[in-house]
């Protein structure tokens, strides 16, 4: 495995919000969410579904679920993962997270676009809109061909970030 593409591939990862008006196909589709079960879970219980909405009405009703959805509206595929609380209460939402990234990424890897979209505001109607009942929607996912090449927004500074432990 080359190291270096591997972090160039996830220093150049972006936050796409702008899509071309063009599907993905499901292979690509059925690749990444591949990718997303070797995500790293708490106790390894993989907690998580992936819902895969096409529907382009559910679509739209999902981007006016709050302001920040609006990317949504123009992205041909909206990717849900859904975890289930009962499987693992502590750390669902952070096994939720590791797989929403390691989408991210995949997509990235294969030229794809998205933007991670927030949920947890919003559970209750996320759940009537996808009929889910114990299962706590953790991220939504706009994913597409990019039609934006967005530059890297602002990142802290290391030496703001780092902290050295002395023993
Ligand atoms: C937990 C989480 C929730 C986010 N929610 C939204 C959102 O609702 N709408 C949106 O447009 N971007 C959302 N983002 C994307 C962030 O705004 C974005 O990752 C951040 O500005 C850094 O930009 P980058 O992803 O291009 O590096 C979210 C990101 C995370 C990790």
């Amino acid at each position: 495995m080359e190291l270096e593409p591997c972090l160039e591939l996830l220093l150049t990862r972006r936050s796409v919000r702008k899509f071309r008006d063009v599907p993905v196909p499901d292979d690509l589709v059925r690749r990444i969410l591949d990718v997303a079960r070797y995500a790293p879970s708490a106790k390894n219980r993989q907690p998580w579904r992936f819902f895969v909405v096409r529907d382009r009405s559910l679509i739209r009703i999902l981007s006016s679920i709050h302001r920040w959805a609006k990317p949504l509206e123009r992205a041909p595929l909206c990717l849900v993962v859904v975890c289930d609380r009962r499987e693992a209460p502590i750390s669902y939402q952070l096994d939720g997270a590791n797989a929403t990234i390691y989408i991210m990424l995949a997509a990235h890897a294969l030229g794809l676009g998205s933007v991670w979209i927030q949920t947890l505001r919003d559970i209750p109607k996320i759940q009537r809109i996808l009929h889910l009942e114990e299962e706590i929607p953790v991220s939504m996912i706009a994913l597409g061909w990019p039609a934006e090449s967005p530059s890297p927004p602002p990142r802290k500074e290391l030496k703001d970030l780092l902290v050295e432990v002395d023993g």
